[in-house]
């Protein structure tokens, strides 16, 4: 089980660390097509996975990462030193063209950063502003853990559909797409409207549903919203889980929000008890609700 290295908008860490009895037991193969920060993948730390994105940035990180952990260590430590705002303006303005050289822009922006945003500009500039965090530097050893644990990853700039097509019996899927819904009602869904479309998800519904008729074992993360509920009303279990709102930068306006989790697959409650996933000291039925 590890940390993610990168903070990232809509990152899971929150439903790992409270809900990691919803992902299942056993699978030969892990599959993320919304891969992100990796939040699951690094809590599940399976041996064989794919895993994707359409952020080539980010993904160039992983792979760069896979790679090059210590060379990328010793640039960091660097900048580390150096690190100022007039510093970070000027990697913002900069265009690595090597592997490495492009995730370590990529890192030091996602850890110095206003809240760890990813925002680019029409033109593909990266545009968000220093944020108050400036710790640049991994703690001792932990970009070679990273990499250790991407060794059996095959990592990929895809679309979703190619990586959900691939899956087959045996698999598991985390899919945790940009949230959507049909009738938008707050601001969160209409900002990321323009990245993930309505279409989008009803091209990822059908995509879910054929791997889910391969055999495949799916999860979903998603918005709790009717429209999502009636999308995946017929794949499995729907249950409504909680989850601390942090889009606002202060805690005064950070609000208690439900998400919508669907698995194809029913909870083996007997297992947690085998410590093989992070499991909480209360009864899941406080924490979870049936739809
Ligand atoms: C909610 S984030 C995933 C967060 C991740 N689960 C984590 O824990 O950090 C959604 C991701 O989907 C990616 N994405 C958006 N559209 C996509 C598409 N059509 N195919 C694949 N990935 C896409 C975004 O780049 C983003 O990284």
């Amino acid at each position: 089980m590890l940390e993610p290295f990168l903070k990232w908008p809509g990152g899971k860490r929150w439903l790992v660390h409270q809900y990691g009895f919803l992902f299942p037991f056993r699978y030969q193969r892990y599959l993320e097509p919304f891969l992100g920060g990796g939040a699951v993948f690094f809590h599940l730390t399976p041996r064989r996975a794919i895993l994707s994105d359409t952020n080539g940035d980010l993904v160039n990180a992983y792979q760069a990462l896979k790679e090059h952990a210590r060379t990328i260590d010793r640039h960091l430590s660097d900048l580390q030193r150096r690190h100022s705002k007039k510093l970070y303006y000027r990697i913002r303005a900069t265009r690595p063209t090597s592997m490495i050289g492009q995730a370590v822009r990529f890192l030091y922006l996602n850890r110095t950063c206003f809240n760890g945003i990813y925002r680019v500009n029409l033109r593909g500039d990266f545009n968000v502003p220093i944020g108050t965090k400036d710790l640049v530097q991994y703690p001792k050893n932990y970009l070679q853990q990273i990499a250790d644990c991407l060794r059996h990853a095959s990592i990929r700039v895809v679309d979703f559909e190619e990586t959900i097509d691939e899956a087959v019996l045996g698999d598991f899927v985390f899919v945790d797409p940009p949230y959507t819904v049909m009738h938008n009602n707050n601001n969160f869904v209409k900002y990321n409207a323009n990245l993930f479309s309505w279409t989008d998800q009803l091209r990822l519904a059908s995509a879910v549903k054929r791997a889910v008729k391969r055999g495949a074992a799916i999860m979903i993360s998603n918005a709790d919203h009717c429209s999502i509920q009636e999308l995946y009303g017929d794949v499995g279990n729907l249950y409504r889980v909680d989850r601390l709102s942090v889009l606002a930068a202060d805690s005064l306006h950070r609000r208690k929000t439900t998400e919508l989790v669907i698995t194809s697959y029913d909870l083996q409650l007997g297992d947690h008890s085998r410590g093989r996933v992070h499991w909480s000291s209360v009864d899941w039925r406080d924490h979870v609700t049936d739809i």
